[in-house]
């Protein structure tokens, strides 16, 4: 085993809808849908029939051929992303993200990027330089991170001012940032926020990249979190649960700024991309989504969590509930925070655990049932009933 490979026990045998099976045969109820991945549920019967059909017929072609699957897969996303944009399929959030600014850097001429501070953007060297604390990055500025709970101003008073970077910064490409920043500890921005950073990417003549590999594909009820909010992104990137557990992602690029990059000489070309299966994976996983109807399923259902996160709120040292649908999170202050966690893992409940920010983060399958809820519920309410 590498020395990169994650010391997490136990071992795990398999997994199916929403739990997980060790290889002692204990059950653990599995609230982070893998890697925030999974969103039809481990081994969904038709995913799975239809993943063995495929890959006995069609799984990986040479660069430069497409394949129906590939047509297949880009209508598919073209279906739930209206507007002129032109799509690639790749493997990883974070090639994804990082082609996003290379395009971004061809089709404008400039170099700087705008993120977020806490804003996670993938695990590629430029990438990780984006993430960090607010202030001058290695390839731009990093504005402070939007959460209105732990901010000393209050709004409307701030005006928002933590969507305004130093003015002598120039030569901007893009402006990156995602609906709600999951890695950073689920900061759900305020009222406004994105069209507040569409307006700086316009007025700076950079482009909007929207970083959706968390938020996209159902997870907050809609396809994507940015699509109620009045923004028209130039990029989208996703990733994640298009794939159900399989390395699926792509970047949306508008298709004028697509001929930029092009015409400035922009070329990507990886052993992956556009493969047939990935095209397969996200036109399949479109379709058992709305077959299925988990759209409005994630809505329902990420409010009944909500729910009983709030009344256990009502008794016990939960705070700043928050999240958008299946995309939820809680606090617990230290020294509670620890031994909550301790507690959900010898009652084998999986959550984001995220000890810096004293943060649960819950992002499970969006087949989550009523029996699961009811497990987690339970088992939290142990655990905080155990705290002094
Ligand atoms: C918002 C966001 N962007 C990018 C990435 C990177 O995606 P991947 O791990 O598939 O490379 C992640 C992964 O957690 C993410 O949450």
């Amino acid at each position: 085993m590498t020395r990169f490979a994650p010391l997490r026990q136990p071992l795990m045998a398999g997994a199916r809808g929403c739990w997980y099976t060790d290889v002692q045969g204990r059950q653990h109820l599995d609230l982070l849908a893998g890697c925030w991945c999974t969103i039809l549920g481990h081994a969904h019967p038709v995913f799975t029939r239809r993943v063995r059909r495929q890959a006995g017929r069609f799984v990986h072609a040479g660069t430069g051929y497409l394949s129906p699957e590939v047509h297949q897969g880009v209508e598919a996303f073209l279906s739930i992303l209206p507007g002129d944009y032109r799509v690639a399929l790749l493997n990883t959030g974070s090639e994804a993200m990082d082609l996003a600014i290379r395009v971004a850097r061809a089709a404008t001429g400039r170099r700087a990027v705008i993120s977020v501070e806490r804003g996670y953007y993938g695990a590629t060297a430029e990438m990780l330089a984006l993430t960090g604390t607010a202030g001058a990055h290695p390839l731009g500025y990093r504005l402070p991170v939007p959460d209105c709970s732990r901010c000393e101003h209050s709004l409307p008073a701030c005006g928002l001012g933590c969507t305004e970077p130093p003015d002598p910064l120039c030569g901007v490409a893009a402006v990156v940032c995602e609906p709600i920043l999951a890695s950073g500890g689920m900061v759900v921005p305020p009222p406004g926020y994105l069209p507040r950073l569409e307006t700086l990417a316009r007025s700076r003549e950079a482009l909007l990249v929207v970083n959706e590999v968390t938020t996209g594909g159902g997870r907050t009820g809609r396809w994507f979190a940015h699509q109620d909010q009045g923004v028209s992104p130039d990029l989208v990137v996703v990733g994640k649960a298009f794939g159900n557990g399989f390395p699926a992602a792509a970047l949306l690029v508008r298709d004028e700024v697509e001929d930029r990059a092009r015409r400035a000489g922009l070329t990507h070309v990886q052993s992956h991309g556009f493969d047939p299966f990935t095209g397969f994976l996200v036109a399949t996983v479109i379709e058992l989504v709305r077959e299925e109807g988990l759209l409005a399923r994630a809505g329902e259902v990420g409010r009944e969590l909500k729910d009983r996160l709030d009344k256990l709120a009502e008794r016990f040292p939960v705070r700043n509930v928050r999240g958008d649908g299946l995309l939820l999170a809680f606090d617990v202050p230290e020294p509670g925070f620890s031994a909550v966690a301790r507690r959900l893992e010898e009652l084998g409940v999986v959550v984001g655990a995220q000890p810096v920010h004293s943060t649960f983060r819950l992002l499970p399958a969006l087949v989550l049932g009523e029996v699961e809820i009811a497990v987690f519920a339970g088992a939290l309410e142990d655990s905080l009933s155990r705290l002094p």
